[in-house]
């Protein structure tokens, strides 16, 4: 099965998709992790071309680590200015032309709880359970404590206007505004959607 986790910055996608993954015994699949290495990549080597560096990316996965080419970047990869240039460098087409396959590559066996902006639309449409996780504007800025609520703001204009893949709700996902919730409210609820699509099933 694959549960598809899409929403803009600080809805609570990572966090909520992490626990559910461990919940259910399911991967977990960070595609922005994906994006935000080639960004550090790009920031390194200022002169290198996105898309090439995209398809060169050797990023893997372990569990909660990212490492890329070897090296542990799960802290690195996190800093303002890498997300700024992960949200720059994700409307390049051929960026995401070649990272999209190796998400799909990924979650092509086994059971994926799989988060970013296009899964449910783009990576997996055929994903059993879509969920469209919200917040409040003030809530989201709050959550990303580091990042101030301008760049929140121009990050998901960026997210939600570019022309391939724009952040944004599948016909069939399932939205659920979590300003008011807790993360063990939200992945509960998840979980539970699962557990109806398996008896269903
Ligand atoms: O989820 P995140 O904040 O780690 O994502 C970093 C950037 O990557 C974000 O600005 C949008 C982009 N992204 C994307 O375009 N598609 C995805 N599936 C995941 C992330």
């Amino acid at each position: 099965m694959i549960i598809a986790i899409d929403g803009p910055a600080g809805a609570g996608k990572s966090t909520v998709a992490k626990a559910l993954a461990n919940r259910l015994g399911f991967h977990y699949l960070d595609s922005g992790a994906m994006y935000r290495g080639v960004a550090l990549r790009s920031l390194k080597a200022a002169q290198r071309n996105a898309a090439e560096l995209a398809s060169e990316l050797r990023i893997e996965l372990v569990g909660p680590l990212v490492l890329i080419d070897g090296r542990d970047v799960t802290a690195e990869i996190r800093a303002p200015e890498v997300s700024e240039r992960a949200s720059q460098i994700a409307a390049d087409p051929a960026v995401r032309a070649a990272l999209v396959p190796l998400q799909r590559q990924l979650v092509a066996s086994g059971d994926w709880v799989a988060e970013g902006r296009d899964i449910g639309t783009v990576v997996a449409p055929h994903a059993e359970l879509k969920v469209f996780l919200t917040a409040s504007a003030q809530a989201r800025a709050h959550r990303r404590g580091d990042e101030s609520p301008a760049s929140i703001a121009a990050r998901d204009e960026r997210d939600t206007t570019r022309a391939d893949s724009p952040l944004r709700e599948a016909p069939d996902a399932q939205v659920i505004d979590t300003t008011d919730l807790t993360i063990d409210e939200v992945v509960v609820r998840i979980a539970a959607l699962a557990a109806s699509l398996e008896t269903a099933r």
